[in-house]
């Protein structure tokens, strides 16, 4: 029976025997014995492991190279050295799957760009193993977060026919090949009608909020924005909840207490994964991170950021007016030079907002809302929904949709209507404020951005 690491070292009592298996980080030998470092990726710290000359297994010592797979059994005991309690006295070592000299993460610092071109690698790393713990923490305390609220977890589309954002960065799916005259024609296409990866879950979320009430979504999303900066991936991971009978003072609570909830965790579910990205990444981290979990964030209107935009000496590249949508440079001066806080930013103008946000009295805004973090700019983007027939299709006719398409979305409208709100998180966005990473593609195992499709 093979022990994760993890666990070896949460040990309470010393052990006759233990089975370890993992890599190899380092191996120094002398005459008598050779002492190795090993890592199965369970937690960030290494079993530290002492061979005798002369046990089974030892004749291939020389071959555990740095990267090579190994096991080991022997008995647990109390380190004489100092940083940890363990350290396993081999009885037996056994050489798993050798590294030849080639391996590519000797121990060296690298930089990120060249780790990213070892994706398939990256994760034996310590930041990358410690960046993909995190995600997977990350993902289950989403999770946690609905379920003790009662919510109910849809699983919405990944192909569809509706552009949820408007905006027109939609990957298509087609089984035609471009270069055959057949592939004109709609008829000979696989749903014989144009189709999409989605860009969100919002709309198909709506259908099951008007009848399920708390609703969430939590899957990929596609976006083809040719937006090579450091928070645009064309493949990310979002979290959309909707809840119904609920209007946008609701929606921003929720998200408060959502990101709230998801630092606090952080904070305390990490096995010390955290210390790394203190140390190598982001030496401010927890400090921020408890300072974020526990004050309540800033409320600001659109026209009021605006306000403050334009009060400000900064000199920003886009200028800012009444009308214009935030920039990130604007988003961050909000949140990291004049509240020094997360800031929800709400009622934007009509203009620069999608069509299902619901329209205000004035006429002029609708009820949209953004949270901002500091380090990221935007990381949760949402809105009360039009709930109203009539004003919906107005709204639809403005912006331009084709209105048989979303005939479904209108009944929502006709049927039982009720006021509802939602918002959808970047869960790549998320991971990046709670590790300090600074770049979205090593936040993702594989990341998909323009020009990048390796593996
Ligand atoms: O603000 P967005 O576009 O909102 C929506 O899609 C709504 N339909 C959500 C809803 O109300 N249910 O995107 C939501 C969030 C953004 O705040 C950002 O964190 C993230 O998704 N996001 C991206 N993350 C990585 N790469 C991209 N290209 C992203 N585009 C948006
Ligand atoms: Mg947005």
């Amino acid at each position: 029976m093979r022990t994760l690491i993890k666990n070896a070292l949460k040990s309470e009592t010393a052990s006759d025997s233990l089975t370890i298996k993992g890599w190899v980080r380092t191996r120094r030998d002398s005459k008598a014995f050779s002492f190795l470092e090993i890592n199965d990726g369970s937690c960030m710290a290494n079993m530290q492991v002492v061979a005798d000359a002369g046990i089974p297994g030892y004749d291939q010592v020389s071959q555990m190279t740095t990267g090579a797979a190994v096991g080991v059994t022997g008995q647990l005991i109390e380190s004489p050295g100092k940083g940890q309690k363990w350290e396993l006295h081999a009885s037996s070592i056994q050489l798993i799957g050798e590294a030849p000299a080639d391996f590519p993460l000797q121990k060296k610092g690298h930089s990120p760009e060249f780790l990213r071109s070892i994706a398939h690698l990256r994760p034996r790393t310590n930041l990358y193993g410690a960046t993909f713990r995190m995600r997977s923490r990350l993902a289950r305390a989403i999770h946690r977060f609905f379920d003790e609220r009662d919510f109910t977890y849809v699983h919405t589309p990944i192909i569809t026919a509706s552009d949820c954002e408007g905006a027109g960065e939609m990957f298509r799916v087609t089984t035609l090949d471009p270069a055959k005259a057949e592939a004109q024609k709609f008829e000979n296409d696989f749903f014989q009608k144009s189709s999409y990866l989605t860009v969100s879950g919002q709309l198909e979320g709506e259908t099951f909020a008007t009848a399920l009430s708390n609703i969430y979504t939590f899957g990929p999303t596609f976006r083809a924005e040719n937006s090579n900066t450091s928070r645009h991936a064309a493949e990310f991971w979002m979290v959309e909840p909707e809840i119904a009978f609920a209007d946008l003072n609701d929606d921003m609570d929720l998200a408060e207490e959502f990101v709230q909830y998801l630092v606090k965790d952080a904070l305390e579910n990490n096995e010390g994964d955290l210390e790394i990205f203190a140390k190598f990444v982001d030496k401010g981290l927890i400090e921020r991170l408890e300072f974020v979990a526990n004050k309540p964030f800033v409320r600001c209107s659109y026209t009021e950021a605006v306000d403050i935009l334009l009060a400000s000496e900064e000199k920003f590249d886009y200028p800012v007016e009444w009308g214009v949508n935030l920039q990130s440079e604007h988003e961050r001066y909000l949140t990291e030079v004049h509240f020094k806080s997360p800031v929800t930013v709400y009622n934007y103008p009509k203009d620069v907002k999608p069509f299902y946000m619901r329209l205000n009295d004035d006429g002029k805004t609708v009820t949209a809302m953004d949270l901002l973090v500091p380090g990221i700019g935007e990381i949760i983007g949402g809105a009360q929904r039009e709930e109203r027939y009539d004003q919906l299709l107005a709204n639809m006719k403005a912006h331009d949709l084709n209105i048989d398409d979303y005939n479904w979305y209108l009944e929502l409208r006709k049927y039982g209507s009720c006021p509802h709100a939602g918002f959808g998180l970047g869960f790549e966005r998320m991971l990046m404020f709670i590790t300090g990473m600074k770049n979205i593609r090593d936040v993702i195992p594989f990341a998909r951005t323009p020009g990048n499709c390796e593996f």
